[in-house]
């Protein structure tokens, strides 16, 4: 039986609070499973949010983590734009400070910095990235990840996957691109919708009152009009974290 839940908590740092928890109890359950902890992160809010108190998590085995990108925009890992940069800045750098365990530096999976300037290209390496880790001598269909963490437009958007943009529709790939994203940096790679629904778990982070409208069109009128709403893993778990203003116009439930 899998678990669909939403969480609604009072501040943003009640959800960061809620995230090293969350992220303690599912690298644990992974890494005693199967040795290993495969997560991707979204850019956004998203990484400064749930890694907190996370990347001071002393009961967190980071030597097991395996850290990839639900979409990445193609820029150079030094720009302000990287999501690589903003993980490595916000969570990577502070674990390895700490000493506990550190990430290795080959279980961090960022773009190809010799393909940013054609996204085509680097959403086929970074594909062939992701088959170097998912698949076995059983060869999978999709690669199947411990946790996949997202965060939401205010147009519904999740990943690289924008309302009415055909990569919303893309099944024969792990992960595909976009050139015209109405999200600058408009060049980006990102996981196909068919891979984030084959995850063990997955979990949105929406925090702020500019949230709450396009949330109770999801969670309460159930409109599957949005990427986000899209998201229901075949065989995993789903998960959102609000905080109080991005859950103000939700139904009591
Ligand atoms: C990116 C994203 C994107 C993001 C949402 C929400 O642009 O890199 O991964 O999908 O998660 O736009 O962003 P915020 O959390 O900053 O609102």
């Amino acid at each position: 039986t899998y678990e669909s839940k939403i969480y609604s908590l009072p501040t943003s740092d009640q959800v960061s609070q809620a995230a090293n928890h969350f992220l303690e109890l599912k690298s644990k359950e992974a890494i005693a499973k199967h040795g290993r902890f495969t997560v991707a992160f979204s850019g956004g809010s998203l990484p400064t949010l749930v890694t907190k108190y996370a990347a001071h998590n002393p009961n967190i085995d980071f030597s097991k983590w395996f850290i990839f990108f639900a979409d990445e925009r193609c820029v150079a890992h030094s720009s302000p734009d990287s999501n690589y940069k903003l993980v490595v800045d916000e969570f990577i750098q502070k674990v390895n400070a700490n000493g506990k365990t550190i990430i290795p530096e080959q279980n961090i999976f960022a773009i190809n910095q010799s393909l940013v300037h054609n996204s085509e290209e680097a959403a086929e390496d970074y594909e062939h990235q992701l088959t170097s880790v998912f698949v076995s001598k059983d060869s999978v269909r999709y690669p199947i990840f411990d946790l996949i963490l997202l965060g939401m437009g205010p147009d519904g958007h999740t990943c690289s996957l924008f309302p009415g943009y055909p990569q919303v529709q893309e099944t024969g790939r792990w992960i595909t691109h976009i050139d015209n994203s109405p999200k600058p940096p408009s060049s980006r790679i990102t996981l196909t919708l068919p891979v984030i629904n084959d995850a063990h778990n997955v979990a949105f982070f929406s925090t702020g009152a500019g949230k709450a409208a396009i949330l109770k069109e999801i969670l309460d009128e159930r409109s599957e009009k949005y990427p986000s709403a899209k998201v229901i893993p075949h065989r995993g778990n789903l998960y959102w974290f609000l905080d109080s203003p991005a859950s103000s116009q939700l139904q009591e439930s």
